[in-house]
């Protein structure tokens, strides 16, 4: 059974689930695939009609790998800034002997998490459901698990040493938990944000492009609010013939399991499987711009073998299945650098990113009524004196006042804190 998986997360789209009677069969859990494919060429078919994307051009070679031991510096400049993937094999701690179902369920059961329901093809529903209940279902439904993992699980994850100092520690995201059985595969995508993609069990083949366009129109490209690319392109039944750029379009590959890492640089298209129980952890961070040099003071020579996730700073936490800022207490200088952090690689921040920012930290706070200003008016308020509508730029941001992000400030801080206090408080 082929499942399709999309980052989807539109929080609209989340509803609280009900226990449902799925297929009932349970999932080929077979670890043992061919991949990179072997091409079969028949006379009168292009090549790789209807077969899986991969079939319909021989790989170039596997993605290339660096040495457990790689320090931050060589990271950020080879491959965030260099622009390139890279496997690390070995940096994370597998978690297939302690997170068995049966501990995850004993031990995080009760939290909410949310799950993925192919429901049609591109557009998956994201239902809100207890840990127990997802894993009672996921080995034998259209069902898998993509969660901004709970706190109370992050002493037990793995954080990358590489990733956990300097110019990158400062600019994460936030972390995502992968959880699926039996043969998934995503979408062709690209995200806006780099991606470190950590299996902690199972199987995992990954797909890479090396396409010099951001936007390539042969893609037959979606666009998501938060700037993610994902194509229509049927990844298990390609149509070879409407999609004929796939037979010049060099890829590369790599397979992870339990320990790998893989780096995937923001806008890079590219394409998983998962085979078997997967277990999966992708921290993103946010590009930077490509003159920004590694700044590692806070870098250790010798850093500890294990630190657990909880120690990262990431700009986004979980509470109960939604997105949350980590932070209780919001500065304008916060607000500064959450700004920044949208900018990217990019020299500008458009309207349409601050504006999905914006509808993402005020969700809560507009379902309970509480006066806002709109996203527009905020916009406008920063950037009042510019000569664009459209966007900002660096400078523009780094020169503002205090007094000018004091009310976005103020509106962070009343959303990070809304399971604090009392209606009339807010
Ligand atoms: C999970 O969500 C349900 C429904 O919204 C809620 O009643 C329950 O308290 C939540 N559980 C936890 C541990 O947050
Ligand atoms: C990185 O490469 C991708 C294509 O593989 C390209 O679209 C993107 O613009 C590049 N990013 C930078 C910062 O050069
Ligand atoms: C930023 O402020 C400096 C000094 O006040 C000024 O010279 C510069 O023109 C300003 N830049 C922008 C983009 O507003």
């Amino acid at each position: 059974m082929i499942l399709l998986t999309i980052l989807f997360l539109s929080l609209n789209q989340i509803g609280v689930s009900s226990t449902d009677t799925g297929s009932g069969f349970p999932k080929d859990m077979n670890l043992y695939v061919t991949f990179p494919p072997i091409l079969q060429h028949h006379e009168s078919l292009a090549l790789g009609h209807l077969r899986p994307l991969g079939w319909q051009r021989r790989a170039e070679a596997p993605i290339i790998e660096d040495s457990l031991n790689i320090d931050p510096e060589r990271f950020y400049n080879l491959f965030v800034r260099g622009n390139r993937s890279v496997v690390i094999r070995g940096i994370v701690s597998p978690m297939d002997v302690l997170w068995t179902d049966t501990y995850l369920s004993k031990h995080y059961g009760h939290l909410n998490v949310t799950a993925a329901k192919r429901k049609q093809r591109l557009v998956d529903t994201l239902v809100m459901t207890p840990l127990k209940t997802f894993l009672q279902q996921y080995r034998q439904d259209d069902l898998y698990m993509n969660t901004i993992i709970p706190d109370e699980m992050k002493l037990e994850t793995p954080f990358p040493s590489v990733i956990n100092c300097g110019t990158i520690r400062s600019r994460l995201i936030e972390p995502i938990l992968w959880i699926s059985a039996g043969d998934t595969a995503s979408l062709l995508q690209a995200h806006a944000q780099h991606t470190l993609h950590c299996v902690l069990d199972g199987r995992k083949d990954f797909i890479i492009y090396d396409l010099a366009n951001h936007y390539p129109r042969e893609f037959d490209l979606v666009k998501q609010a938060n700037g993610d690319l994902f194509s229509r392109i049927d990844v298990d039944l390609v149509n070879a013939y409407k999609y004929k750029y796939l037979h010049e379009a060099p890829w590369y590959w790599t397979t992870l399991r339990e320990g790998d890492c893989l780096f995937v640089p923001a806008y890079k298209f590219h394409q998983i499987r998962a085979h078997g129980r997967t277990l999966a952890l992708t921290i993103d961070f946010a590009p930077t711009n490509i003159r920004e040099e590694f700044l590692g003071t806070d870098c250790e020579k010798n850093p500890p073998v294990y630190v657990p996730l909880s120690q990262a700073p990431f700009l986004w936490r979980y509470e109960h299945a939604v997105r949350h800022l980590s932070k209780r207490t919001i500065t304008s200088e916060d607000v500064r650098s959450y700004l920044l952090l949208l900018f990217g690689a990019n020299e500008e921040l458009h309207r349409e990113i601050f504006r999905d920012f914006y509808l993402q930290v005020t969700d809560e706070l507009d379902k309970k009524s509480v006066a806002l200003p709109t996203g527009t008016d905020v916009w406008k308020q920063l950037n009042k004196d510019e000569p664009h509508e459209e966007f900002m730029t660096r400078d523009h941001l780094k020169n503002l006042s205090a007094d000018s992000l004091q009310l976005l400030a103020d509106i962070l801080q009343k959303s990070a804190r809304i399971h604090e206090h009392h209606k009339h408080e807010l």
